[in-house]
């Protein structure tokens, strides 16, 4: 894992346009860069394989983006990255991690599920769809707990924002 660099927005956005049917454009990339957001690229054999977007808080942070190269997905890279932009926020000392998931993205569900978030709620109409919107899942993990076996705790109360 690496910080991402404006000079990656290209290949980032090769990555993004093969991933998802809304792709983010250049410029919502380099505005995160420009604002200081947490971009983090994972690189093998000077190969972009997928990154990481996340802003970070002192209290609370928010993964915007997480994708793997449709070529490599499903060999655990998701997951290095995950874990790496909880590893980051951990160093914020963020005490919650939110993101937005399509309820029909059964894979990152999956993923999301097995690190500890929870599902906390619906954003109604939050994503594009074909000829319509889709809702959003919002999910949480909570970093710190004060119940023994804290992190994966219930944080349906965790969605103070
Ligand atoms: C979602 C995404 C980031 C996951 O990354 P990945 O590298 O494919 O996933 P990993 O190989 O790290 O697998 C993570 C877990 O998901 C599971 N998984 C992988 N593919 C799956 C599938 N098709 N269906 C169900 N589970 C799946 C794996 O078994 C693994 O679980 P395990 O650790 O319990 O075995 C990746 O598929 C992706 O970039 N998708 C397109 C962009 C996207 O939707 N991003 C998320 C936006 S919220």
């Amino acid at each position: 894992m690496r910080p991402m660099q404006e000079c990656d927005v290209r290949e980032v956005v090769r990555i993004e346009r093969g991933a998802y049917p809304f792709p983010w454009s250049p410029g919502i990339f380099r505005d995160c860069l420009r604002v200081g957001y947490c971009c983090w690229v994972l690189e093998h054999r000077s190969i972009l394989r997928g990154y990481g977007i996340m802003s970070a808080g002192a209290r609370e942070s928010h993964i915007l983006n997480l994708c793997v190269h449709e070529r490599f997905q499903g060999r655990g890279m998701g997951r290095l990255i995950l874990d790496h932009l909880l590893e980051v926020a951990r160093g914020h000392r963020a005490l919650t991690v939110m993101l937005e998931v399509r309820p029909s993205n059964m894979q990152a569900l999956h993923l999301y599920r097995a690190v500890g978030f929870n599902e906390v709620g619906t954003r109604r109409g939050y994503y594009p769809a074909e000829g319509r919107r889709e809702d959003a899942l919002i999910m949480a993990m909570e970093l710190q707990s004060d119940t023994p076996g804290g992190a994966r705790r219930d944080s349906r109360d965790a969605t103070r924002r």
